[in-house]
């Protein structure tokens, strides 16, 4: 597996330190607000759990699973819901974990969910941002690392469901696209 990579965008160390950063920020903004914490599968799954570990607040943790590129690099247009929450959200603070924000899609789809059940505040904690691959509006409020209009895996991100439990963050080898 790690044989098909690259190069290395963003090392273990570099994922601990971003962790560690947004921990404590988010720590300090949320003092006394109670979050529910929301890791979106199936991406989110590495950086929610290292995250929340850095945050020292009482919160409730849920996740919801929403899917758009359905395995392949390109974003379908269209997000499904696969799994929702158990959580009532109505009256709470939300924050969402997400490993990636790239056309904005999933993100803007999540918020106008939980904003018609009547949370009282969404915020977005991503691992990674892709700013050029922008194609609706969306901003994630705690940013860990940006990364260039590149198809990236590797910590939750998968190409065709595979390479999510590389412990790092990389760029596939052009062949691996063609082969399997
Ligand atoms: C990926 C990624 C984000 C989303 C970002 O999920 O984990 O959730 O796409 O892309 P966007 O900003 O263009 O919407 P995906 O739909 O591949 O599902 P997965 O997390 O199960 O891999
Ligand atoms: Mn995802
Ligand atoms: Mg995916």
């Amino acid at each position: 597996m790690n044989n098909d990579i690259l190069k290395t965008l963003y090392s273990e160390q570099d994922i601990e330190n971003a962790c560690k950063r947004l921990g404590d920020q988010i720590t300090t903004d949320y003092q006394g607000k109670n979050p529910i914490v929301i890791g979106v599968l199936k991406g989110a799954i590495f950086f929610m759990t290292d995250l929340v570990r850095d945050i020292d607040l009482y919160m409730d943790i849920d996740f919801i699973d929403v899917s758009s590129y359905h395995g392949g690099t390109h974003s379908s247009g269209s997000i499904e819901l696969m799994k929702d929450i158990d959580i009532d959200v109505k009256g709470r603070n939300i924050l969402f974990v997400e490993d990636i924000i790239d056309t904005g899609r999933t993100l803007k789809y999540l918020e106008d969910l939980l904003e018609d059940r009547g949370a009282k505040s969404i915020k977005v904690c991503t691992l990674m941002d892709k700013p050029e691959g922008r194609v609706v509006e969306a901003k994630a409020d705690y940013v860990g690392l940006e990364v260039p209009n590149e198809f990236v895996v590797g910590y939750g991100l998968d190409y065709v469901g595979k390479y999510r439990n590389l412990p790092y963050v990389g760029v596939l080898k052009p062949e691996v696209y063609s082969d399997k």
